[in-house]
């Protein structure tokens, strides 16, 4: 059983978003293990539940908490961080990690394209909503993973969300490039108030990725390269280390790979798409709980 008052994470509250498989779970038990207290999302009630106990049972730590939520939602994600505000006094940690592909262009229940949405913007929520509780735990860290497919990315403005036009490659890497424009943004806009934003890509990694709505070629080399791929653990290692490692204490503002940092491509330090992209977001999830949120402008 893990020592939840000497570990190196004791006494700190992490959120990991889409903790029930993959990175995620696979991040979720190591800072578990590490002393902390650790909430998991997942969209399913009985499996996020599972996950918890799994994740609580393989890290001896006891305090993993299931949160349900379908982050595709914005609904959800209101509920989502109501649910988590009530339930923790403090945040250090938020790991935006929920993230997938989608070959075939899909609506969420707000009418929005699907990669955007869940990648992307559902993030983006979250983070306002909870950005009070990590200022008010500061120091505190939001950590997010991107990929390296951002740096195929294109943030294309006249069709952000695959309405003239979709290809799943397209949209995924664009939500990856906002992921890192997101985070850039977000560390200038926090500098001085003791939360950190950094964003990482995890490697490639043996998880469920992609396994909702491959593409074709996808499904073919799937099964092919899997045992080639990085196990859950390790592609883990980066968010566990900018989650929790004193090494990058009060460092933001920068993109990870293999726990070092690496030069993000030139379209994620455009500032200017940065700032339009932040303008539009905020637009596509305008309410008045995320006015009163005391998002910094
Ligand atoms: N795997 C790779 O090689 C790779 C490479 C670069 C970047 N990444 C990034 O790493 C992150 C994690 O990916 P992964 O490979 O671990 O994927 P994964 O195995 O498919 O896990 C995705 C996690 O997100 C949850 N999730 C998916 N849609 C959700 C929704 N609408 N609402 C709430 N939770 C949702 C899933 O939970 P439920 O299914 O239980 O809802 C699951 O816990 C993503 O951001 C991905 O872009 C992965």
């Amino acid at each position: 059983m893990v020592n939840t008052t000497v570990g190196p994470m004791a006494g700190q509250t992490v959120l990991v978003t889409g903790g029930t498989g993959g990175i995620g779970r696979a991040t979720a038990a190591g800072l578990a293990a590490m002393g902390a207290r650790v909430g998991i999302t997942g969209r399913d009630i009985a499996r996020t539940r599972a996950a918890a106990s799994e994740v609580a049972m393989a890290s001896g730590n006891p305090a993993v908490d299931p949160f349900p939520a379908d982050m595709s939602s914005q609904a959800e994600v209101r509920r989502l961080a109501a649910e988590v505000l009530a339930a923790y006094p403090r945040l250090d940690v938020l790991v935006n990690n929920v993230g997938g592909f989608w070959a075939t262009r899909q609506i969420t229940p707000d009418g929005l394209e699907r990669t955007f949405a869940v990648n992307h913007l559902a993030p983006f929520l979250l983070t306002g909503l909870l950005l009070d509780r990590l200022r008010a735990s500061a120091p505190a860290r939001i950590v997010t993973v991107s990929s390296g497919a951002h740096a195929t990315g294109k943030i294309n403005f006249g069709d952000l969300q695959g309405e003239h036009r979709y290809s799943g490659q397209h949209a995924y890497s664009q939500s990856k490039l906002a992921n890192v424009l997101f985070t850039y943004e977000l560390a200038r806009r926090l500098d001085g108030t003791g939360v950190t934003a950094t964003v990482l890509h995890p490697g490639v990694v043996r998880t469920g990725f992609a396994a909702e709505d491959p593409t074709p070629a996808l499904k073919a080399v799937l099964p092919l390269i899997r045992l080639f791929l990085k196990t859950p653990d390790k592609g883990a290692a980066t968010s566990i280390y900018l989650a929790s490692s004193p090494d990058v204490k009060g460092v933001t503002g920068t993109y990870f790979a293999a726990r070092k940092p690496k030069a993000s491509s030139p379209a994620s330090h455009d500032t200017a798409a940065a700032a339009r992209l932040w303008q539009i977001s905020l637009n596509l999830v305008a309410g008045t709980e995320w006015l009163q949120s005391g998002y910094p402008e």
